[in-house]
Parts: structure tokens; sequence; C-alpha cells
């Protein structure tokens, strides 16, 4: 596969990722971050806690959100806490989430550039909740979620009936800002979309291909 990173163990792909956050914290301390969720960065959210790295001058900007009570126990909000920021030295008020004030959030963003977004892909080829179909100019906004993100994030709730069905996410031309973009895929149901995203068409139905003309993205890839 062109332009992708394979490794051979999910271990190694988040030790790698790490290693690139980890370098550009100690370039620059007061760096800005755009977060993922969901399982495939966990295993760089285990590996950051390990370093014990100073991020008391960081900024970070998740990428989206369910519209749900963020104190719920699979809202967003607390999968960060959870995962990430009760376990390392930034400060709350530091850590941003989208919410209905959109315009807002994109302010936030637009005012210094992201140095780096990290992402996951979704398995009809979604980029934070930016489904096929979005427009490449979107930027943050509230958005219905598609069956298959329904039915690919329901084994975190007792049905799918429980996820949420809107979410609050960022654009894809508020990804694209970003001064540097990694892309991390784990499992083999991840394979096919991630191929087409970076060799195929450039299209809006696979919105993850709007990555290829990024001039500053690495993609990441383990089975
Ligand atoms: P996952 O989700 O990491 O839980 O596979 C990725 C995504 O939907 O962007």
């Amino acid at each position: 596969m062109n332009k992708v990173t394979m490794f051979s163990t999910y271990e190694k792909l988040s030790k790698y990722v790490a290693n690139i956050v980890e370098e550009q914290l100690k370039e620059n301390r007061i760096s800005r971050f755009i977060l993922p969720t969901g399982s495939t960065p966990l295993g760089l959210y285990k590996e950051l806690v390990n370093r014990e790295l100073d991020w008391s001058a960081v900024m970070t900007y998740n990428l989206d959100v369910y519209i749900m009570n963020p104190s719920h126990s699979q809202s967003y909000q607390t999968f960060m806490k959870e995962n990430l920021f009760d376990k390392i030295n930034i400060y709350p008020s530091n850590c941003k989430f989208p919410d209905r004030n959109v315009q807002s959030y994109e302010q936030r963003l637009k005012g210094i550039p992201v140095d780096l977004c990290i992402l996951g892909i979704g398995t009809n080829g979604h980029i934070a909740f930016n489904e096929p179909g979005s427009s490449f100019k979107s930027r943050t906004r509230v958005v219905d979620l598609t069956e298959q993100t329904l039915q690919d994030n329901s084994k975190y709730f007792d049905s799918v009936e429980d996820v949420p069905k809107q979410a609050i996410t960022m654009g894809l031309r508020t990804i694209m800002e970003s001064k540097k973009i990694e892309l991390m895929a784990n499992g083999v149901n991840k394979l096919n979309i991630l191929n087409v995203a970076m060799n195929g068409e450039v299209t809006e139905s696979v919105p993850a291909s709007i990555l290829q003309n990024h001039d500053n993205v690495e993609v990441f890839y383990c089975d």
C-alpha cells in the first residue's frame, strides 16, 4: 500500500506515534494538539502516560463529541479524562471539546495553527465524525451519524439504540489546517478503507481521502 507505514504489532505502532508526540512536546512545550477517541488511540495514550512528559503548557482540542451528557461513562469527555487527562499534568481548562458554540471552537483553532493532529479512521472512511459525503470545506458542526458508525460504535453501549445519533465534529477543512497529521489504523477491518482512502480517488464519498492533499501527513497501520 502506498504512503502507509505498516507495523507488526499494535504496541509498536502506539510507541512510534508516542515518539512523534514526545518529539513535538520537546521541541515546543506550548504545543497544540488535536486528539482522537475510540479504541485505536488507547495504546498511544497508555504509552504517553507512562512517559511522564510535561503537558503543563499544552492545549488540546478533541476531534468530536457525541451529543450526550458529558459526564456519561461513554462520553468522549469521560474517555479523555480516564485515558489521558487525569493521568498527566495538563490543565483541565486547556483541554477543549467541541460544543454547540461551533464558531467559538473554530475561532480557538484558527488563532494559532495546531502543531499535530492525530486521527483514527472509521470503517466507512470517516475522520472525526465527518461521514461520507461531508464537504471538504466543512468546519465544526452538528452531524447525524450514519448507520454504519452507530453499528461500529455500539460495542461501547448496551445496544445500538443507546448510541447517540448526533455528534459535534471538527470539519474536514478544520482538520486540514493542522501543520502535521498522523493517521492511525488498527485491525484488518480498516485495511480496505485505508487503501481506498490513501490510494484511490480523492472524493467526498471517502472523507479520509482528503488527506492525500495534505503535504505533511503520515499513515500507520497494523492488523
Ligand atoms: P476506533 O474508531 O478507533 O474505535 O476504531 C475510529 C474512528 O471511528 O475514527
